[in-house]
């Protein structure tokens, strides 16, 4: 029998030669370089060790947070209007202010907990991340499939996640913890009314909608402020999947809604969403039972309509996983010119964290990659250098002259496009406090209302399945919150696992809740 397993390519073959890095033809590719046939391997082995190190560098980390996910292309067309007026009188950043303007836009999709591998069919918040490449630069949307989150300060990030993660002896991820988390946790009530409901399971992602959750602001040519909200809603309408479809799809495929988005780019079906905004004026709104820099908090559409600004439409998938989906980072600090910042207490933390972790997952220069830069303004730095670095951001006319200020040439500063100064003037002492108005049960109560039967019936089975794996004490504390939240939540919470209120009516509030009047009122009922 011929050995064709060395033979290198045949005469007549007139597909590309492989090579290495280095780019010197490989003969052979089936065979280490041996003494004789059996060995042994020798070290000077270039080919085979070259091929073998970079092999063992092929992972970089994954996201500590939304490891799975899929990337697609396509573009925002912004209205020119927010609801009757033109969009100039709140916001004065360009991509918005021309009926039928294009933007080109890459989003990411993930859901949050698993890693890298793990199924999209699990109860989980799902990202909705869209990078805009605007003229101005670029701009990160980086949002939620669920309108609200779990906590109000990001110092309590890492607690949330470390719960909702595997535990780390028994690498499972254990209703015991993640309950035990929440028990102490009363402003996370909304969310879980929400992720434990049909909801938690969407059917994929072009089913779902986008949430910014916080709140930001949006700046006009006067340097007048607004807070903002955004909210993406899919023309394709919202699907969900109760826990049985959820494991049906799971026991033949993990990556279901992965393979969907792309199926249906590749159809021809392009998934389409409508991009809206909530508006408000830039001041703490005293009148409001929340706190619109709170985001466990929504705001009532009836006072604040969600008005469109936009559509975006994907239409492209990624050629390279890994450089597109993988390296991609998006940053709640990436922000144009008029969309700015609110104090809300997460967008800080976050904005820190994402680049942070981006420097370490990704590299310090991941801004240089492809799909991480901004592609349709010119970039121009004096930063250099360090692992990775490929070219020079566009210097100025001196190459000599990586710093600023010079009279020999280099950057200058840009001029500010209208004023500098901006939004209400703050102050206060320096504190450690919760935001005065938490008022944590009353919108989750408002959700539940809202549910039909069969939502709240899964809600309830829910929880109750999953706080049937919690220690009693936690079970308890769990009721005493949804009857906080609703009557009827708790009472049939409670009933699945075997405790009346009167078994926790002698619980006293949590040490680090401020009540209001009305949950106050709630709280004398309890007993
Ligand atoms: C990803 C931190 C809250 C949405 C991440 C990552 C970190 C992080 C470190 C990984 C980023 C990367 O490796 O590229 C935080 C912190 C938060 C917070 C510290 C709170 C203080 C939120 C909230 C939302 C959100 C409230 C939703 C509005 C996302 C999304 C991604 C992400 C969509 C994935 C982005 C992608 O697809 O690459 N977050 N996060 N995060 N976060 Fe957060």
């Amino acid at each position: 029998m011929t050995d064709v397993s060395s033979m290198g390519s045949q005469p007549g073959d007139e597909r590309p030669t492989l090579t290495n890095r280095q780019g010197h033809p490989v003969y052979d590719n089936q065979n280490q370089r041996t003494i004789g046939a059996r060995g042994p391997a020798t070290l000077e082995n270039y080919q085979f060790l070259e091929k073998i190190s970079h092999f063992d560098r092929e992972r970089i980390p994954e996201r500590v947070v939304h490891a799975r996910g899929t990337t697609a292309y396509g573009f925002f067309e912004a209205y020119g209007k927010l609801g009757d007026e033109p969009i100039s009188r709140f916001t004065r950043a360009k991509l918005f202010q021309e009926a039928g303007k294009r933007t080109d836009v890459a989003v990411r999709f993930s859901t949050v907990i698993g890693g890298r591998d793990s199924s999209e069919a699990a109860r989980d918040p799902r990202g909705f991340a869209v990078k805009f490449y605007t003229e101005d630069g670029n701009w990160d949307l980086v949002g939620n499939n669920l309108a609200v989150f779990f906590i109000r300060d990001a110092i309590k990030f890492p607690d949330v996640i470390h719960a909702l993660k595997p535990d780390p002896v028994t690498f499972r991820q254990e209703p015991n913890r993640i309950f035990d988390f929440m028990s102490q946790t009363p402003e996370c009530m909304h969310m879980l009314v929400n992720l434990f409901s049909p909801r938690g399971i969407p059917a994929d992602y072009r089913h779902m909608q986008g949430f910014g959750v916080n709140t930001y602001k949006w700046v006009n040519a006067e340097g007048v402020t607004h807070l903002v909200k955004y909210h993406w809603m899919p023309k394709q309408g919202v699907r969900s999947m109760t826990v049985a479809d959820a494991a049906a799809v799971q026991a033949k495929e993990l990556g279901h809604a992965t393979k969907d988005l792309r199926d249906s780019i590749d159809r021809g079906e392009f998934p389409e969403w409508e991009l809206l905004v909530q508006i408000m004026s830039d001041d703490e709104h005293p009148e409001l039972d929340f706190d619109p820099l709170d985001d466990t908090k929504v705001w009532p559409e009836n006072e604040f309509p969600a008005l469109p600004v936009g559509r975006m439409v994907l239409n492209r998938s990624v050629q390279n996983n890994f450089a597109e989906n993988e390296q991609i980072s998006f940053g709640t600090g990436v922000l144009v010119d008029g969309l700015d910042f609110s104090d809300d207490k997460m967008l800080v933390g976050r904005t820190f964290s994402y680049s942070d972790t981006q420097r370490y997952r990704v590299g310090p220069n991941y801004l240089q990659l492809p799909v991480n830069q901004a592609k349709n303004a010119k970039v121009r730095t004096n930063q250099r250098d360090g692992q990775m670095t490929y070219y020079v951001d566009g210097e100025g006319e001196n190459p000599h002259v990586n710093y600023e200020p010079s009279i020999t040439g280099g950057l200058r500063e840009a001029q500010y496009p209208t004023r500098d100064e901006q939004g209400p003037v703050v102050s206060g002492r320096l504190t450690r406090k919760r935001i005065p108005r938490t008022n944590d049960y009353t919108q989750a109560g408002q959700r539940y209302a809202l549910m039909e039967q069969w939502e709240r019936d899964d809600l309830v089975l829910n929880f109750v399945t999953l706080l049937s794996q919690a220690e009693r004490p936690i079970q308890e504390r769990m009721v005493w919150h949804f009857l906080m939240v609703d009557d009827d939540l708790g009472l049939r919470v409670g009933e699945g696992l075997g405790i009346g209120p009167e078994d926790v009516a002698h619980l006293e509030p949590l040490a680090t809740q401020n009540l209001s009047e009305e949950e106050l009122g709630r709280l004398s009922n309890l007993g």
